[in-house]
């Protein structure tokens, strides 16, 4: 299939892997590449610019393929290293960034420069448009639905994506809830140019994280989704857990007085216990409602090859309606 998407990264398959703290490791983008789909490794999971610069090149030792990095701007106490990152990137050779969270301006003109193509993650249309304007390439229209932040806005992806479909003049994919053939055809309905999927690729066969962690999103339901830190204005969409439920409890109990170190112990630094050593009570980590979708592990090429399959199915299904 080809799509504005698939010509502007030079893929063959219009899906997306979004960067995933402790989860987008080289060994996740290689997968998701080699499958014809577009890889990314989470910067900010590597500690340093120089690690990154060897994930990145472990990363092409296990592609030939074009793959991206994440570059998420977050607010923080104390900033990472940002130019260091992007130095690392540009002299790593990559082609493609995913920037999130805060406008990535500061950024853009050092990727650029050197023929990198940026597509902006963003949860609503004024914040595309804004992407758009600084020079962003495409964006990723993140709805309600995704796993992550969802920002504060809260309009789902039958809203957002036809809304953002009637605004942009660049290309854009959907974002958030998507899973399978239905979902890409859906997304190219609502003008979307493919789709971004997080949630669904940690349950594949060669996401580098503990089986602990494929189960949970295998049990889960389109129900056990819960938002954590809504008082902070810090949205995030998280598997429900004991921890997440006492976390829930505490900004109950504190209303608007809730801050940041009340809540330490359930949100910060957990992500290694629960990616790498599975223990899923550890603290909140994101996940999203499309876990009710996910019926099975498979290989991340079984994975893409199902999704364009049923793509096309629906498409000649559709196409022998109109001819009825
Ligand atoms: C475990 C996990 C970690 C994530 N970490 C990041 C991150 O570090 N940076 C980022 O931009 N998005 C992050 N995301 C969001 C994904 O890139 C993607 O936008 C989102 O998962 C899409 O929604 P879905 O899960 O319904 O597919 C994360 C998502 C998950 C599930």
């Amino acid at each position: 299939m080809k799509t504005a998407i698939t010509e502007m990264f030079g893929i063959e398959h219009p899906i997306i892997q979004g960067g995933m703290h402790y989860v987008g490791l080289a060994e996740m983008a290689a997968a998701v590449s080699n499958a014809g789909g577009l890889g990314i490794i989470t910067g900010l999971t590597q500690k340093t610019p120089a690690d990154l610069a060897n994930e990145i090149a472990r990363c092409r030792d296990m592609t030939d393929k074009p793959f991206g990095v994440n570059l998420t701007f977050l607010p923080t106490v104390n900033a990472p290293d940002y130019p260091g990152y992007v130095r690392a990137i540009v002299e790593g050779g990559v082609k493609v960034v995913e920037t999130a969270g805060n406008n990535p301006q500061a950024v853009l003109p050092h990727l650029k420069d050197a023929g990198i193509r940026v597509i902006h993650k963003c949860t609503s249309v004024r914040h595309a448009l804004k992407a758009q304007s600084i020079g962003c390439d495409a964006v990723s229209v993140d709805g309600f639905e995704c796993g992550g932040h969802p920002g504060e806005d809260d309009v789902p992806n039958f809203i957002l994506l036809p809304r953002a479909a009637d605004e942009l003049e660049i290309p854009f994919v959907s974002s958030g809830g998507m899973a399978d053939g239905r979902s890409l055809v859906a997304s190219l309905a609502f003008g979307a140019a493919g789709m971004n999927m997080g949630t669904r690729f940690i349950a594949t066969q060669e996401a580098p994280v503990h089986d602990n962690v494929k189960q949970a999103i295998l049990a889960a339901s389109e129900l056990d989704t819960r938002l954590v830190m809504r008082p902070l204005r810090n949205t995030e969409r998280v598997l429900t857990n004991d921890a997440v439920e006492r976390l829930l409890e505490k900004e109950r109990a504190l209303g608007a007085d809730l801050k940041f170190e009340d809540i330490i112990e359930e949100v910060a630094g957990v992500y290694p216990s629960i990616m790498r050593e599975g223990e899923m009570d550890r603290g909140a980590w994101s996940c999203g409602m499309v876990a009710g979708l996910v019926y099975d592990i498979p290989t991340c090429g079984e994975l893409i090859d199902r999704i364009m399959q049923q793509a096309s199915d629906i498409i000649d299904r559709m196409d022998g309606l109109r001819r009825a």
